[in-house]
């Protein structure tokens, strides 16, 4: 693994999760589905503590676990104002509400909460509950350092906004095509993020998502964007 010489562990939890450390010992969980996620190795699905936990959007790959956790370890939740809502009726109690533009320092880390091209709707018990809108988000660490997860989303143009307003050191993009990006878009997004890095997520957890790292290298190498793809295998670290 390329050490990137600064205070953080980044684990994949495979699809679009991600466990977080930073160098003032705070836990992060990006989009909590580990339960039920294939891709998540069994000795990953329990923690030690959750300080803080992000959720892009409603659906049930990106927040499956999120009232369980919630409980449990009571992190301060950055979410959406439609999904604090339901995670309120569910007895989560540590929600902590945003919306698209908006920065919010938990812990000692900085969130901004960023657009993001998708859906949002929140299954519960055959229905279907508005989830308010999709985002990603640029969590800032202690040491400055800007991680960008995009979340579940198409290109877009503001991506290029997302590159001059915090240009992300490490974006954590979707590559698996479908219900996201494919390499190619991957690829686009990166030029207008100019990250160092790329970690490349949502592909790979069921035979439908068919984007891989090496697609995304080569559409790199076409679009000539320098970024360099660290391919984590699902319960590898970053560090
Ligand atoms: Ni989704
Ligand atoms: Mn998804």
């Amino acid at each position: 693994m390329p050490s990137l010489n600064r205070g953080f562990a980044l684990t994949w939890l495979g699809h679009n999760s991600f466990k977080l450390v930073t160098r003032g010992a705070r836990t992060v969980l990006i989009d909590p589905w580990v339960e039920g996620n294939p891709a998540c190795p069994k000795e990953l699905k329990t923690f030690d503590k959750i300080d803080v936990m992000t959720i892009s959007h409603g659906h049930g790959d990106h927040m499956a676990d999120a009232a369980t956790l919630g409980k449990k370890f009571k992190p301060t939740i950055v979410c959406n104002y439609e999904i604090h809502l339901f995670l309120q009726k569910k007895g989560v109690p540590s929600t902590s509400p945003m919306n698209k533009g908006g920065t919010q320092e938990v812990a000692g880390l900085r969130f901004t909460m960023v657009h993001a091209v998708h859906s949002s709707g929140i299954e519960d018990g055959g229905q279907v509950i508005y989830g308010g809108e999709p985002c990603g988000f640029v969590i800032t660490l202690e040491d400055g350092t800007r991680i960008y997860h995009a979340g579940d989303t198409g290109a877009h143009a503001d991506m290029a906004l997302i590159g001059e307003l915090y240009a992300p050191d490490i974006a954590l993009l979707p590559i698996g095509d479908l219900f996201t990006m494919s390499p190619r878009e991957a690829a686009v997004a990166a030029r207008m993020l100019k990250p160092r890095y790329i970690v490349p997520a949502h592909y790979g957890t069921f035979p439908a998502l068919t984007g891989t790292p090496d697609m995304l290298r080569d559409e790199l190498k076409q679009f000539g964007v320098k970024s360099e793809v660290v391919a984590l295998r699902p319960g590898e670290t970053l560090s």
